[in-house]
């Protein structure tokens, strides 16, 4: 089955993939509005004159929740889009999917934090970076849940008030402290203001409808990013990489180690931009981690020895091979028991 954002598929099979794979487990709401398209020709139809790639589920939803369609079922919301489809179709055409969700820091951090133990400090590369809210590991404070109990952990100069929860399973290396970063940078097709209300406003949008706790860490971590302002570059990930990893390189102290990373992003690239992507990162001198759905970095899946709990499961990866099963929003990891803990070195 394809996905929800492969705009070669028809619109009902995407809705239906959304429906199974995307929204099962997480939003109820969306589950049945996705479903509810899917076995409906008439907003099927509606939804079907925009361009294929503005027609993925979570955009058109985001679009009609962001102009105030009521969280109530299929029938009313059905009722509502068609109501306002104009205005919802100007949102989708003008807008896109960019969720940027804090809580991944949680299953990026035993990565992150393995590589600065072993290596020293970090300059830190987000590609897809939206408004750069993972951009600040070190800024947040942690609460993992461990099978042997409770791991806090808190910036250096005290506690966040962004506190991530993340349930942990299998021998995750959870660090005794947060990772230094000398160095930090995004680069997004689109980059989000986290000054600017209209896009904050929709950041708030692209939170599912039962999130309440993500809405409240998103502002939180809207605060903690207006405090500490990072560049994020304007442009195609695949052109803007190789001058930010030689800038990062000239404005760190020799010995640090470059970190390239992306959560949620490689999955809106063609087969053949996700090729060239993972070219470059073999090639430059930097530890790539990745944490995306599943079968969508070139080669993760394939390398993979246990079966993935969930089909929404996300893989965390170190240069290609995978460290664990990480839920799509950060909220738990579940470590794999033969996974690499050495990177490669950073050149
Ligand atoms: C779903 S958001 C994820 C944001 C963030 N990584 C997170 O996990 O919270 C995906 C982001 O990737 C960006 N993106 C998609 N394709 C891109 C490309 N080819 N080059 C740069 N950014 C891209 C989008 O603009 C969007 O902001």
């Amino acid at each position: 089955m394809r996905a929800s954002t492969d705009p070669s598929a028809a619109t009902g099979e995407r809705y239906r993939q959304f429906a199974d794979v995307e929204a099962r487990g997480l939003s109820a709401c969306y589950e049945e509005w996705a479903r509810g398209v899917a076995d409906d020709p008439a907003t099927v139809a509606l939804i079907d004159r925009l361009p294929p790639t503005q027609r993925q589920p979570n955009l058109v939803f985001t679009s009609a929740r962001f102009l105030g369609a009521p969280v109530a079922p299929f029938p009313s919301f059905a009722h509502w889009l068609a109501e306002h489809w104009e205005a919802v179709e100007g949102v989708a055409l003008t807008h896109a999917t960019q969720t940027n969700e804090a809580g991944r820091c949680a299953v990026l951090l035993p990565a992150l934090a393995a590589l600065a133990a072993e290596n020293g400090p970090l300059a830190l590369i987000e590609v897809g970076a939206s408004a750069g809210l993972c951009l600040h590991p070190d800024r947040y404070s942690y609460r993992y849940r461990l099978p042997s109990g409770e791991r806090m952990l808190h910036p250096a100069d005290g506690p966040s008030p962004v506190v991530l929860d993340c349930v942990v399973t299998g021998r995750a290396p959870i660090p005794e402290r947060l990772p230094e970063v000398l160095w930090r940078a995004g680069i997004d097709l689109n980059p989000l203001d986290v000054n600017r209300p209209a896009d904050v406003d929709w950041l708030d949008a692209l939170i599912w409808p039962e999130h309440d706790d993500r809405r409240a860490r998103l502002q939180a971590a809207v605060g903690v990013a207006r405090r500490h302002p990072v560049e994020i570059v304007q442009g195609d990930l695949s052109v803007q990489i190789e001058a930010l990893v030689a800038r990062a390189r000239a404005e760190t102290p020799v010995g640090t180690t470059i970190v390239v990373f992306h959560t949620a992003v490689l999955l809106y690239l063609d087969p053949a931009s996700k090729e060239r992507f993972a070219a470059q990162m073999e090639r430059l001198p930097v530890c790539w981690l990745s944490n995306e759905a599943q079968g969508v970095v070139p080669g993760v899946l394939q390398r993979l020895s246990v079966t993935p709990p969930e089909t929404s499961a996300f893989i965390l990866a170190r240069d290609g091979e995978p460290l664990a099963f990480t839920q799509p929003h950060g909220r738990s990891i579940r470590w794999l028991p033969d996974s690499v803990s050495s990177p490669r070195p950073a050149g």
